[in-house]
């Protein structure tokens, strides 16, 4: 079964032709990362934009990178939530509209679901938490040669399944019974992870998205060179509010300045020999929340067989060596693309979930994963 994928939920355009769930026909994305690394952050308006312009040679890229024609194509999937509403909205239009028009069944994906599902996509790096593979290079993608060959899938994901979601918008942990079954059992109480990756770049002056910069001046610094602390939140839920403010006051008090000192200037002050040092210790305390959580989580779920990470912030190194026994998404695929929806979609077809009307397709800028 191919199923064109189609996602705009937030800054980047994407479509993507995956046949049964795992193999990439093709994965065409549109990034607007240069726009926004001028103005040091996503602007909704400017995003609806910008997906107006590209998605349909996008997906125009999209079926001929894969060799199809739209007879080939057995199904539309595309995220109708959560993420910016302008952005839902170009990406459901143009699904609904070349789902009538080309008379194919129209999926509605949720977007953390499609995250989650970047893990079941082909060239990934996989572990199983069984111990019965030989440690592949912790959360490294399979070598180009090894991917070109066709290396075979080595060990399924099982279920039960413990997923960590770590994007910009949201950190969660996910507790899967089944394919397609997801339980909330931990949640942020304010920032997302990847957010204060974002604001904590900007308080150190590195560039737009802080989550890449962040990783990239840690590879100078020295992780313990500041101590930040972890938030007191019980159980598996998270806080990332009070890691930035931790930063801002730790780079306020290395500079000698008061805390009244605006934010947006401290980059004036800092050697980048400073920004390093905090850009890794600022990491190191990130993944390390992350990680604690997690191990929280297992000993509360001893039936769990498989761990997935999913999510931009399931790109960053630290977090794959610090995790070696979690799949991970191949690098690629962490972030925003159309083959995570399209693999989505063949598992929720897999289990049953009906199209949509493509009539009347709603979008839900913030809708949870469980309804
Ligand atoms: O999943 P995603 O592409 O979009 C959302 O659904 O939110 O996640 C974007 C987030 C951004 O906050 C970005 O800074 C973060 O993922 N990110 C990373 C890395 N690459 C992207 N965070 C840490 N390390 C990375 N290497
Ligand atoms: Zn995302």
């Amino acid at each position: 079964m191919k199923i064109l994928g189609i996602e705009t939920s937030c800054d980047e355009t994407a479509a993507a032709v995956v046949e049964d769930g795992s193999t990439i026909l093709s994965n065409v994305v549109v990034s607007q990362i240069d726009i926004f690394a001028e103005y040091g952050g996503v602007i909704p308006e400017v995003a609806a934009r910008s997906h107006l312009e590209v998605i349909m040679p996008v997906i125009a890229r999209a079926l001929s990178d894969a060799s199809c024609t739209w007879d080939d194509i057995d199904a539309i999937a595309v995220t109708y939530a959560p993420g910016l509403l302008g952005s839902l909205l170009i990406g459901t239009l143009t699904a609904r509209t070349l789902a009538i028009l080309h008379d194919k069944p129209l999926y509605a994906v949720h977007h953390l679901k499609s995250h989650v599902y970047a893990n079941w996509l082909e060239n990934k790096m996989v572990l199983s938490r069984d111990g019965s593979l030989a440690p592949v290079v912790t959360g490294l993608a399979p070598s180009s040669s090894a991917v070109a060959s066709g290396s075979p899938r080595v060990a399924p994901i099982l279920f039960p399944v413990l997923a960590l979601v770590v994007s910009g918008g949201h950190t969660q942990i996910l507790y899967m019974p089944s394919h397609n079954k997801f339980e909330i059992v931990g949640t942020t109480h304010d920032d997302a992870v990847g957010e204060c990756f974002d604001k904590v770049a900007k308080i150190l002056g590195l560039p737009y998205p802080g989550g890449p910069s962040i990783a990239k001046a840690a590879l100078s610094g020295n992780p313990d060179k500041y101590k930040l602390p972890h938030p007191k939140v019980r159980g598996l839920d998270f806080s990332f509010s009070g890691l930035k403010t931790a930063v801002l006051r730790a780079v306020q008090k290395e500079l000698g300045l008061p805390i009244s000192h605006p934010s947006h200037d401290l980059k004036n002050h800092l050697s980048s020999e400073q920004v390093a040092d905090f850009a890794a210790s600022f990491q190191k305390t990130a993944v390390a929340i992350l990680c604690e959580k997690l191990s929280l989580a297992l000993a509360r779920y001893p039936d769990i067989q498989s761990v997935v990470i999913a999510g931009g912030v399931s790109a960053n190194q630290e977090l794959r060596k610090a995790l070696p026994e979690a799949y991970f998404p191949e690098p690629k695929f962490s972030g925003d693309n159309g083959a995570m929806v399209a693999a989505a979609c063949y598992y929720e077809i897999e289990s049953g979930v009906a199209p949509v009307d493509p009539y009347s397709l709603n979008i839900y800028p913030r809708i949870s994963i469980e309804s």
